[in-house]
Protein backbone atom coordinates (compact mmCIF):
# COMPACT_ATOMS: atom_id res chain seq x y z
CA UNK A 1 0.00 0.00 0.00
CA UNK A 2 1.28 3.88 -0.15
CA UNK A 3 1.50 6.31 2.54
CA UNK A 4 1.17 10.07 1.98
CA UNK A 5 3.99 12.35 3.17
CA UNK A 6 2.76 15.96 3.51
CA UNK A 7 5.17 18.73 4.27
CA UNK A 8 3.41 21.42 7.07
CA UNK A 9 3.44 24.64 8.13
CA UNK A 10 3.87 27.27 5.69
CA UNK A 11 1.05 26.15 3.23
CA UNK A 12 -1.41 28.47 2.31
CA UNK A 13 -4.25 26.66 0.19
CA UNK A 14 -5.38 28.77 -3.16
CA UNK A 15 -7.06 27.81 -6.16
CA UNK A 16 -10.03 26.02 -7.26
CA UNK A 17 -10.96 22.61 -6.56
CA UNK A 18 -13.66 20.25 -8.30
CA UNK A 19 -15.55 18.36 -6.48
CA UNK A 20 -16.94 14.48 -7.27
CA UNK A 21 -20.31 12.78 -7.21
CA UNK A 22 -21.12 11.48 -3.27
CA UNK A 23 -19.90 8.21 -2.43
CA UNK A 24 -22.62 8.03 0.01
CA UNK A 25 -25.32 8.63 -3.02
CA UNK A 26 -24.25 6.74 -5.43
CA UNK A 27 -23.66 3.43 -3.46
CA UNK A 28 -27.61 2.87 -2.61
CA UNK A 29 -28.50 4.09 -6.12
CA UNK A 30 -26.08 1.22 -7.41
CA UNK A 31 -28.32 -0.98 -5.05
CA UNK A 32 -31.18 0.72 -6.61
CA UNK A 33 -30.23 -0.44 -10.54
CA UNK A 34 -30.85 -3.86 -8.93
CA UNK A 35 -34.92 -2.75 -9.14
CA UNK A 36 -34.96 -2.03 -12.82
CA UNK A 37 -36.67 -5.25 -14.71
CA UNK A 38 -36.04 -3.82 -17.72
CA UNK A 39 -33.79 -1.13 -19.91
CA UNK A 40 -30.59 0.80 -18.48
CA UNK A 41 -30.19 2.53 -15.45
CA UNK A 42 -27.43 5.13 -16.52
CA UNK A 43 -25.45 7.08 -14.24
CA UNK A 44 -23.38 9.92 -14.68
CA UNK A 45 -21.02 11.84 -11.94
CA UNK A 46 -19.52 8.60 -10.25
CA UNK A 47 -16.88 8.97 -8.28
CA UNK A 48 -14.00 6.46 -9.01
CA UNK A 49 -14.07 4.82 -5.42
CA UNK A 50 -13.18 1.65 -3.91
CA UNK A 51 -16.07 1.17 -2.73
CA UNK A 52 -17.86 2.16 -6.08
CA UNK A 53 -15.63 -0.60 -7.46
CA UNK A 54 -16.88 -3.03 -4.76
CA UNK A 55 -20.71 -2.23 -4.97
CA UNK A 56 -20.38 -2.08 -8.99
CA UNK A 57 -19.08 -5.96 -8.33
CA UNK A 58 -21.97 -6.83 -5.63
CA UNK A 59 -24.94 -5.88 -8.38
CA UNK A 60 -22.78 -7.33 -11.30
CA UNK A 61 -22.46 -10.68 -8.95
CA UNK A 62 -26.30 -10.18 -8.33
CA UNK A 63 -27.37 -10.09 -11.98
CA UNK A 64 -27.86 -6.52 -12.98
CA UNK A 65 -24.68 -6.23 -15.82
CA UNK A 66 -22.29 -3.15 -15.07
CA UNK A 67 -20.13 -1.09 -16.96
CA UNK A 68 -17.86 1.93 -15.71
CA UNK A 69 -16.49 4.07 -17.89
CA UNK A 70 -14.03 5.64 -15.72
CA UNK A 71 -12.94 8.74 -18.00
CA UNK A 72 -16.63 9.40 -18.77
CA UNK A 73 -17.92 8.90 -14.89
CA UNK A 74 -20.50 6.86 -16.09
CA UNK A 75 -21.99 3.76 -15.28
CA UNK A 76 -24.40 1.86 -17.38
CA UNK A 77 -26.64 -0.93 -15.30
CA UNK A 78 -28.75 -3.08 -17.90
CA UNK A 79 -31.50 -4.37 -16.15
CA UNK A 80 -32.39 -8.45 -15.45
CA UNK A 81 -35.38 -9.87 -15.21
CA UNK A 82 -33.34 -11.95 -12.54
CA UNK A 83 -31.98 -11.31 -9.53
CA UNK A 84 -29.84 -13.76 -7.33
CA UNK A 85 -31.06 -13.88 -3.76
CA UNK A 86 -27.75 -13.99 -1.58
CA UNK A 87 -25.01 -11.89 -1.68
CA UNK A 88 -21.86 -13.78 -0.56
CA UNK A 89 -19.68 -12.52 2.17
CA UNK A 90 -17.14 -11.97 -0.23
CA UNK A 91 -18.64 -9.28 -1.49
CA UNK A 92 -20.09 -8.00 1.22
CA UNK A 93 -17.84 -8.33 3.82
CA UNK A 94 -15.59 -5.63 2.87
CA UNK A 95 -18.48 -2.96 3.05
CA UNK A 96 -21.58 -1.81 5.23
CA UNK A 97 -23.06 -0.05 2.70
CA UNK A 98 -23.31 -3.38 0.66
CA UNK A 99 -26.84 -4.11 3.35
CA UNK A 100 -28.82 -1.73 1.11
CA UNK A 101 -28.85 -4.31 -1.85
CA UNK A 102 -31.14 -6.51 0.41
CA UNK A 103 -34.44 -4.52 0.33
CA UNK A 104 -34.61 -4.91 -3.69
CA UNK A 105 -33.35 -8.54 -3.08
CA UNK A 106 -36.46 -8.73 -1.14
CA UNK A 107 -38.55 -6.73 -2.78
CA UNK A 108 -37.59 -8.71 -6.12
CA UNK A 109 -37.66 -12.16 -5.08
CA UNK A 110 -39.46 -12.50 -1.63
CA UNK A 111 -36.25 -13.61 -0.19
CA UNK A 112 -32.98 -12.13 0.84
CA UNK A 113 -29.85 -13.86 2.11
CA UNK A 114 -27.36 -11.43 2.87
CA UNK A 115 -24.12 -11.19 4.21
CA UNK A 116 -23.47 -9.56 7.64
CA UNK A 117 -21.94 -6.30 6.49
CA UNK A 118 -18.42 -4.61 7.49
CA UNK A 119 -16.86 -1.75 6.90
CA UNK A 120 -15.27 0.88 8.39
CA UNK A 121 -14.79 0.55 12.25
CA UNK A 122 -16.77 3.40 13.65
CA UNK A 123 -18.93 1.69 16.64
CA UNK A 124 -20.39 -1.99 16.46
CA UNK A 125 -23.35 -0.34 13.93
CA UNK A 126 -26.02 -2.35 13.95
CA UNK A 127 -28.61 -3.11 11.62
CA UNK A 128 -31.61 -3.90 13.80
CA UNK A 129 -33.74 -0.93 12.36
CA UNK A 130 -33.42 -2.04 8.18
CA UNK A 131 -34.39 -5.70 9.61
CA UNK A 132 -37.78 -4.36 12.35
CA UNK A 133 -39.03 -2.44 9.31
CA UNK A 134 -38.92 -5.58 7.06
CA UNK A 135 -39.98 -7.31 9.43
CA UNK A 136 -43.19 -5.01 9.57
CA UNK A 137 -43.34 -5.21 5.91
CA UNK A 138 -44.46 -8.89 6.67
CA UNK A 139 -40.87 -10.57 6.05
CA UNK A 140 -39.89 -12.85 8.60
CA UNK A 141 -36.01 -12.52 10.05
CA UNK A 142 -33.61 -15.59 11.09
CA UNK A 143 -29.89 -15.24 11.86
CA UNK A 144 -27.29 -18.31 9.97
CA UNK A 145 -24.31 -18.90 9.95
CA UNK A 146 -23.11 -15.48 9.22
CA UNK A 147 -26.13 -14.38 6.87
CA UNK A 148 -29.36 -12.85 7.80
CA UNK A 149 -32.07 -14.45 6.06
CA UNK A 150 -35.25 -12.61 4.89
CA UNK A 151 -38.32 -13.92 3.35
CA UNK A 152 -41.81 -12.49 2.68
CA UNK A 153 -44.56 -14.39 0.14
CA UNK A 154 -45.18 -10.42 -1.15
CA UNK A 155 -43.52 -7.19 1.04
CA UNK A 156 -46.40 -5.21 2.32
CA UNK A 157 -47.02 -1.51 2.70
CA UNK A 158 -46.50 -0.82 6.52
CA UNK A 159 -46.65 2.43 8.76
CA UNK A 160 -42.77 2.30 10.31
CA UNK A 161 -41.56 4.75 12.59
CA UNK A 162 -37.62 4.28 12.79
CA UNK A 163 -36.19 5.24 16.72
CA UNK A 164 -33.33 6.82 14.91
CA UNK A 165 -33.40 8.57 11.34
CA UNK A 166 -30.70 6.01 10.12
CA UNK A 167 -29.74 6.86 6.92
CA UNK A 168 -29.05 3.11 5.76
CA UNK A 169 -31.80 2.08 7.43
CA UNK A 170 -33.93 5.15 5.22
CA UNK A 171 -32.20 3.61 2.33
CA UNK A 172 -33.06 -0.37 2.42
CA UNK A 173 -36.96 0.49 3.37
CA UNK A 174 -37.58 2.81 0.90
CA UNK A 175 -36.10 0.32 -2.19
CA UNK A 176 -37.69 -2.58 -0.70
CA UNK A 177 -41.23 -0.42 -0.47
CA UNK A 178 -40.45 0.48 -4.00
CA UNK A 179 -42.25 -3.07 -5.32
CA UNK A 180 -44.09 -3.82 -2.19
CA UNK A 181 -48.30 -3.88 -2.29
CA UNK A 182 -49.63 -0.51 -0.93
CA UNK A 183 -48.29 2.28 0.72
CA UNK A 184 -45.37 2.39 3.08
CA UNK A 185 -45.04 5.23 5.35
CA UNK A 186 -41.62 6.25 7.14
CA UNK A 187 -41.76 8.33 10.14
CA UNK A 188 -38.59 10.01 11.53
CA UNK A 189 -36.99 9.30 8.18
CA UNK A 190 -33.24 10.55 7.65
CA UNK A 191 -33.05 13.45 5.75
CA UNK A 192 -29.78 12.91 4.27
CA UNK A 193 -29.52 14.95 0.44
CA UNK A 194 -28.28 11.33 -0.33
CA UNK A 195 -31.77 10.11 0.27
CA UNK A 196 -33.29 12.79 -1.56
CA UNK A 197 -31.14 11.78 -4.27
CA UNK A 198 -32.17 8.19 -4.09
CA UNK A 199 -35.95 9.01 -4.40
CA UNK A 200 -35.06 11.03 -7.21
CA UNK A 201 -33.47 8.42 -9.41
CA UNK A 202 -36.06 6.03 -7.98
CA UNK A 203 -38.99 8.18 -9.19
CA UNK A 204 -37.13 8.53 -12.63
CA UNK A 205 -37.21 4.85 -12.57
CA UNK A 206 -40.94 4.57 -12.44
CA UNK A 207 -41.73 4.19 -8.44
CA UNK A 208 -43.59 6.67 -6.38
CA UNK A 209 -41.64 7.86 -3.25
CA UNK A 210 -42.79 11.76 -1.99
CA UNK A 211 -41.48 13.43 0.89
CA UNK A 212 -37.56 12.62 0.77
CA UNK A 213 -35.92 15.45 2.51
CA UNK A 214 -38.40 15.44 5.20
CA UNK A 215 -38.81 13.29 8.16
CA UNK A 216 -42.38 11.52 6.61
CA UNK A 217 -41.50 9.95 3.32
CA UNK A 218 -44.35 7.89 1.62
CA UNK A 219 -43.91 5.39 -1.07
CA UNK A 220 -46.52 3.67 -2.89
CA UNK A 221 -45.67 0.38 -4.65
CA UNK A 222 -45.39 0.18 -8.26
CA UNK A 223 -45.65 -3.38 -10.39
CA UNK A 224 -42.33 -3.27 -11.81
CA UNK A 225 -39.72 -0.36 -12.58
CA UNK A 226 -37.11 0.94 -15.58
CA UNK A 227 -33.95 2.16 -16.97
CA UNK A 228 -33.54 5.84 -16.14
CA UNK A 229 -30.74 8.67 -16.57
CA UNK A 230 -29.38 9.91 -13.68
CA UNK A 231 -26.68 12.78 -12.17
CA UNK A 232 -24.66 11.63 -8.99
CA UNK A 233 -25.74 14.46 -6.47
CA UNK A 234 -22.31 16.17 -4.89
CA UNK A 235 -20.35 14.73 -2.53
CA UNK A 236 -20.88 17.45 0.66
CA UNK A 237 -18.45 15.56 2.60
CA UNK A 238 -15.73 15.86 0.26
CA UNK A 239 -16.45 19.32 -0.08
CA UNK A 240 -16.82 20.34 3.08
CA UNK A 241 -13.08 18.58 3.64
CA UNK A 242 -11.67 21.21 1.03
CA UNK A 243 -13.45 23.98 3.30
CA UNK A 244 -11.82 22.93 5.97
CA UNK A 245 -8.56 22.73 4.46
CA UNK A 246 -8.79 25.85 3.62
CA UNK A 247 -10.24 27.24 6.65
CA UNK A 248 -7.06 25.88 8.79
CA UNK A 249 -4.31 27.05 6.03
CA UNK A 250 -5.07 30.97 5.66
CA UNK A 251 -6.45 29.77 2.81
CA UNK A 252 -8.57 30.93 0.03
CA UNK A 253 -10.02 28.34 -2.36
CA UNK A 254 -12.83 28.12 -4.53
CA UNK A 255 -14.97 25.14 -4.31
CA UNK A 256 -16.80 25.04 -7.61
CA UNK A 257 -20.36 24.14 -8.10
CA UNK A 258 -20.80 23.66 -4.32
CA UNK A 259 -24.10 23.34 -2.69
CA UNK A 260 -23.89 25.19 0.28
CA UNK A 261 -27.42 24.24 1.14
CA UNK A 262 -26.44 21.09 2.10
CA UNK A 263 -23.26 21.73 4.08
CA UNK A 264 -25.12 24.53 6.14
CA UNK A 265 -24.09 23.23 10.01
CA UNK A 266 -20.59 23.21 8.64
CA UNK A 267 -20.51 26.35 7.15
CA UNK A 268 -22.11 27.75 10.06
CA UNK A 269 -19.48 26.81 12.82
CA UNK A 270 -16.60 27.54 10.28
CA UNK A 271 -18.29 30.66 10.08
CA UNK A 272 -18.05 30.98 13.94
CA UNK A 273 -14.46 29.89 13.50
CA UNK A 274 -13.68 33.22 11.47
CA UNK A 275 -14.03 31.63 8.05
CA UNK A 276 -15.20 33.69 5.23
CA UNK A 277 -17.89 32.52 2.87
CA UNK A 278 -19.18 34.21 -0.61
CA UNK A 279 -21.21 32.84 -2.84
CA UNK A 280 -19.52 33.54 -6.53
CA UNK A 281 -21.28 32.08 -9.95
CA UNK A 282 -18.98 29.04 -10.23
CA UNK A 283 -19.26 28.22 -6.98
CA UNK A 284 -18.25 28.97 -3.00
CA UNK A 285 -15.26 30.45 -2.09
CA UNK A 286 -13.41 29.98 1.32
CA UNK A 287 -10.94 32.17 2.92
CA UNK A 288 -9.24 31.13 6.27
CA UNK A 289 -8.15 33.96 9.15
CA UNK A 290 -5.23 34.38 10.43
CA UNK A 291 -6.10 32.75 13.67
CA UNK A 292 -9.53 30.10 13.97
CA UNK A 293 -11.59 30.68 17.22
CA UNK A 294 -12.55 27.95 19.27
CA UNK A 295 -15.78 25.88 18.93
CA UNK A 296 -18.04 23.87 19.97
CA UNK A 297 -19.48 21.22 17.62
CA UNK A 298 -22.02 18.19 18.39
CA UNK A 299 -22.60 15.84 15.58
CA UNK A 300 -26.43 15.22 14.91
CA UNK A 301 -28.42 13.70 11.67
CA UNK A 302 -28.99 15.59 8.79
CA UNK A 303 -29.38 18.97 9.05
CA UNK A 304 -27.57 18.67 12.07
CA UNK A 305 -23.29 18.72 11.94
CA UNK A 306 -22.39 15.92 10.30
CA UNK A 307 -20.52 13.23 11.97
CA UNK A 308 -18.51 12.76 8.81
CA UNK A 309 -16.82 15.96 8.96
CA UNK A 310 -16.24 15.50 12.93
CA UNK A 311 -12.82 14.52 12.40
CA UNK A 312 -12.12 17.24 9.39
CA UNK A 313 -13.73 19.98 12.08
CA UNK A 314 -11.37 18.23 14.94
CA UNK A 315 -8.27 18.95 13.15
CA UNK A 316 -9.53 22.51 13.10
CA UNK A 317 -10.58 23.02 16.95
CA UNK A 318 -6.57 21.34 17.21
CA UNK A 319 -5.14 24.61 15.79
CA UNK A 320 -7.78 27.03 16.87
CA UNK A 321 -7.41 29.52 19.86
CA UNK A 322 -8.18 28.13 22.73
CA UNK A 323 -10.47 25.63 24.19
CA UNK A 324 -12.73 23.35 21.65
CA UNK A 325 -15.76 20.65 22.34
CA UNK A 326 -16.83 17.89 19.97
CA UNK A 327 -19.70 16.15 21.02
CA UNK A 328 -19.93 12.90 18.95
CA UNK A 329 -23.90 11.87 19.22
CA UNK A 330 -24.27 9.55 15.88
CA UNK A 331 -21.57 6.92 16.21
CA UNK A 332 -20.27 5.61 19.60
CA UNK A 333 -16.15 5.06 18.96
CA UNK A 334 -15.20 7.47 16.47
CA UNK A 335 -12.50 9.33 18.04
CA UNK A 336 -9.94 6.92 17.08
CA UNK A 337 -8.27 9.85 15.04
CA UNK A 338 -7.68 12.09 18.49
CA UNK A 339 -5.33 9.37 19.70
CA UNK A 340 -3.27 9.89 16.09
CA UNK A 341 -3.46 13.58 16.43
CA UNK A 342 -1.71 13.09 19.59
CA UNK A 343 1.37 11.93 18.40
CA UNK A 344 1.22 15.45 16.60
CA UNK A 345 1.20 16.81 19.72
CA UNK A 346 -2.93 17.67 20.41
CA UNK A 347 -3.99 17.82 23.61
CA UNK A 348 -7.37 16.55 24.61
CA UNK A 349 -9.20 15.14 27.02
CA UNK A 350 -11.74 12.66 26.27
CA UNK A 351 -14.30 11.27 28.26
CA UNK A 352 -17.08 8.51 26.86
CA UNK A 353 -18.52 11.10 23.21
CA UNK A 354 -17.15 14.24 24.36
CA UNK A 355 -13.80 15.49 23.68
CA UNK A 356 -12.21 18.69 25.14
CA UNK A 357 -9.14 20.04 22.46
CA UNK A 358 -6.71 22.52 23.36
CA UNK A 359 -6.16 24.76 20.28
CA UNK A 360 -2.28 24.23 19.57
CA UNK A 361 -0.78 26.36 17.08
CA UNK A 362 3.05 24.47 17.65
CA UNK A 363 1.85 20.84 16.24
CA UNK A 364 4.43 19.20 14.49
CA UNK A 365 4.65 16.69 12.11
CA UNK A 366 4.37 12.84 12.93
CA UNK A 367 3.94 9.34 11.73
CA UNK A 368 0.44 8.62 11.70
CA UNK A 369 -2.66 5.79 10.47
CA UNK A 370 -5.87 6.54 9.04
CA UNK A 371 -8.48 4.59 11.64
CA UNK A 372 -11.46 5.26 9.29
CA UNK A 373 -11.69 6.95 5.52
CA UNK A 374 -12.48 10.66 7.33
CA UNK A 375 -9.97 10.17 9.92
CA UNK A 376 -7.13 9.53 6.89
CA UNK A 377 -8.80 13.03 5.54
CA UNK A 378 -8.20 14.71 9.11
CA UNK A 379 -5.02 13.61 9.74
CA UNK A 380 -4.16 15.03 6.21
CA UNK A 381 -5.12 18.20 7.14
CA UNK A 382 -3.39 18.25 9.85
CA UNK A 383 -0.44 17.95 8.38
CA UNK A 384 -0.32 20.50 6.20
CA UNK A 385 -0.16 23.14 9.09
CA UNK A 386 1.60 21.08 11.73
CA UNK A 387 5.62 21.76 11.60
CA UNK A 388 7.86 19.74 9.31
CA UNK A 389 6.67 16.32 7.82
CA UNK A 390 3.77 14.12 8.51
CA UNK A 391 3.26 10.78 7.01
CA UNK A 392 -0.22 9.24 6.34
CA UNK A 393 -0.50 5.35 6.57
CA UNK A 394 -3.45 2.95 5.38
CA UNK A 395 -4.42 4.94 2.92
CA UNK A 396 -6.99 1.75 1.98
CA UNK A 397 -9.36 4.08 4.14
CA UNK A 398 -8.68 7.13 2.43
CA UNK A 399 -9.53 5.48 -0.95
CA UNK A 400 -12.97 4.16 0.14
CA UNK A 401 -14.13 8.30 0.12
CA UNK A 402 -11.44 10.52 -1.63
CA UNK A 403 -10.85 10.78 -5.77
CA UNK A 404 -7.11 12.11 -5.79
CA UNK A 405 -6.98 13.26 -2.57
CA UNK A 406 -3.59 14.51 -2.71
CA UNK A 407 -3.36 15.52 -6.02
CA UNK A 408 -6.15 17.78 -5.58
CA UNK A 409 -4.35 19.27 -2.36
CA UNK A 410 -1.03 19.50 -4.91
CA UNK A 411 -2.96 21.28 -6.83
CA UNK A 412 -3.85 24.45 -4.49
CA UNK A 413 -0.01 24.26 -3.36
CA UNK A 414 0.45 21.43 -0.59
CA UNK A 415 3.54 19.93 -0.55
CA UNK A 416 2.39 16.54 -0.21
CA UNK A 417 3.50 13.01 -1.95
CA UNK A 418 2.41 9.88 -2.41
CA UNK A 419 4.49 6.72 -2.47
CA UNK A 420 4.83 3.55 -1.99
CA UNK A 421 5.20 1.89 1.33
CA UNK A 422 8.79 0.26 1.65
CA UNK A 423 7.87 -0.97 5.04
CA UNK A 424 5.08 -2.74 3.49
CA UNK A 425 2.41 -0.82 5.72
CA UNK A 426 -1.18 -2.01 4.99
N1 LIG B 1 -27.95 2.31 13.78
C1 LIG B 1 -28.59 1.41 14.59
N2 LIG B 1 -29.38 0.47 13.99
C2 LIG B 1 -29.57 0.41 12.65
C3 LIG B 1 -28.91 1.34 11.83
C4 LIG B 1 -28.10 2.28 12.44
O1 LIG B 1 -28.43 1.44 15.80
O2 LIG B 1 -30.31 -0.45 12.19
C5 LIG B 1 -27.05 3.30 14.40
C6 LIG B 1 -25.61 3.07 13.98
O3 LIG B 1 -24.99 2.10 14.77
C7 LIG B 1 -25.01 4.44 14.14
C8 LIG B 1 -26.18 5.37 13.80
O4 LIG B 1 -27.36 4.58 13.92
O5 LIG B 1 -24.63 4.64 15.46
C9 LIG B 1 -26.10 5.98 12.41
O6 LIG B 1 -26.12 4.96 11.44
P1 LIG B 1 -26.73 5.16 9.99
O7 LIG B 1 -27.51 3.95 9.67
O8 LIG B 1 -27.40 6.49 9.91
O9 LIG B 1 -25.42 5.21 9.12
P2 LIG B 1 -25.04 4.30 7.89
O10 LIG B 1 -26.16 4.22 6.95
O11 LIG B 1 -24.39 3.07 8.37
C10 LIG B 1 -24.23 6.36 6.49
C11 LIG B 1 -22.97 6.73 5.78
C12 LIG B 1 -21.87 7.01 6.79
C13 LIG B 1 -22.34 8.13 7.69
C14 LIG B 1 -23.68 7.78 8.35
C15 LIG B 1 -24.27 8.88 9.19
C16 LIG B 1 -23.17 5.56 3.69
C17 LIG B 1 -22.67 4.52 2.80
N3 LIG B 1 -22.59 5.66 4.89
O12 LIG B 1 -23.90 5.20 7.24
O13 LIG B 1 -20.74 7.41 6.05
O14 LIG B 1 -21.38 8.37 8.68
O15 LIG B 1 -24.64 7.44 7.33
O16 LIG B 1 -24.42 10.03 8.45
O17 LIG B 1 -24.05 6.32 3.33
C18 LIG B 1 -18.47 7.85 5.67
O18 LIG B 1 -18.78 8.21 4.53
O19 LIG B 1 -17.35 8.06 6.17
C19 LIG B 1 -19.47 7.15 6.46
C20 LIG B 1 -19.14 6.38 7.51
Amino acid sequence: MDKIIVKGGQTKLQGEVEIEGAKNAVLPLLAATLLASEGEVVLTNVPILSDVFMMNNLVDHLGTSISFDQEAKKIIAKANSEIKTTAPYEYVSKMRASIVVMGPILAINGQARVSMPGGCSIGSRPIDLHLRGFEQMGATITQNAGYIEAKADKLKGAHIYLDFPSVGATQNLILAATLAEGVTTLENAAREPEIVDLANLLNKMGANVKGAGTDTIIIKGVEKMHGAKHSVVQDRIEAGTFMVAAAMTQGDVLIKDAIAEHNRPLISKLSEMGVNFTQEETGLRVVGPEKLKATSVKTLPHPGFPTDMQSQMAAAQAIAAGESVMVETVFENRFKHLEEMRRMGLEVDITRNTALIQGNSNLQGAAVKSTDLRASAALILLGLVAKGQTTVRRLSHLDRGYYKFHEKLKALGADIVRVKDEDGEE
